[in-house]
């Protein structure tokens, strides 16, 4: 099903939720800065934009980037050292994923979290290794009335530990795997505030902003009553039908819209390959 439009690209929805599928975009050609309004225009409509047929080198990730904002050095996971802001996510046949498997928003544990993320497939397993997003404004507008008001008041406390803390995670993930390299502080061990709902700065939308990966607590409730109120939002946030599923192709770019999504990478993938450029791009303080 393939719907035309006033758009200049070929798109398909990924999901009803999120998501949109498309080609004909030329993002590292000349093409690029006639096409960009379009492209930014659907990022805002559909939060989630699988971009395919593309080649990009690290330069031209980092100049697609630099539409959006300010590409980042990300704390705790290295990038190449030729570009410090493009982090290689690799994991070779054999290991088990160590990064971003499980729902999370990116950085979410920053005073300023990611505005978003743009992944470059380079090496797609033939099966598995998809990405699964999950729209947080959906979420938000299917609570009740009395839940969103109760909501409003509260604040999630963010942190790096429960993810990347070996002391927490267990040495498992990260022993004999040199595939991505990680550099320790005690900055894991940080915790930031954000508001519990954030509204989008670019189209004013509310969406709930806690993840499992990040959040660790409510900064207003007793431990027991904050990890019951977290334990029903994580469940509700991950609903199906807040969900779109992204199947990579070698050339495929997926940005996302961290301020309002959350996103799972499957590991699933044991026997094959899988390589991927990433970009994080800065945001701003959730409000
Ligand atoms: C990430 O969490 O940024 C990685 C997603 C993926 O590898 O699919």
């Amino acid at each position: 099903m393939t719907h035309p439009s006033s758009s200049s690209f070929e798109t398909r929805p990924l999901s009803a939720a999120l998501g949109v599928e498309v080609r004909g975009a030329d993002l590292a050609g000349p093409d690029a800065e006639a096409q960009w309004d379009e492209l930014h225009r659907l990022f805002l409509a559909h939060h989630v934009l699988c971009i395919r047929d593309q080649k990009l080198e690290p330069e031209s990730q980092l100049a697609f980037a630099r539409r959006f904002g300010r590409p980042e050095i990300h704390p705790i996971v290295e990038g190449t050292d030729e570009h410090p802001e493009v982090v290689r996510v690799f994991k070779p046949a054999g290991e088990s994923a160590s990064f971003g498997v499980g729902w999370h928003t990116d950085n979410s544990f920053f005073a300023e979290p990611s505005l978003g993320s743009i992944l470059y497939g380079v090496t797609i397993p033939p099966v598995g290794g998809d990405t699964l997003y999950a729209n947080q404004e959906l979420a938000w507008d299917a609570l009740s009335p009395a839940l969103q008001e109760r909501l409003m008041g509260l604040h999630g406390v963010h942190s790096a530990s429960r993810a990347y803390d070996p002391a927490t995670t267990g040495t498992a993930k990260y022993e004999g795997k040199a595939s991505i390299r990680y550099r320790w502080s005690d900055s894991i061990r940080e915790e930031v505030v954000h508001p519990v709902v954030r509204t989008h700065p670019e189209t004013g939308r509310r969406s709930l902003y806690v993840n499992p990966m990040f959040t660790l607590r409510i900064a207003e409730l007793h431990e027991g009553e904050g990890r019951a109120l977290l334990g029903f939002l994580f469940e509700h946030c991950a609903r199906p039908e807040f969900q779109a599923r992204l199947r990579w192709e070698p050339g495929t770019v997926a940005v996302w819209d961290n301020r309002c999504v959350w996103h799972y990478a499957m590991d699933d993938y044991r026997d094959h390959d899988r390589l991927m450029m990433r970009v994080t791009i800065a945001g701003d303080r959730p409000v």
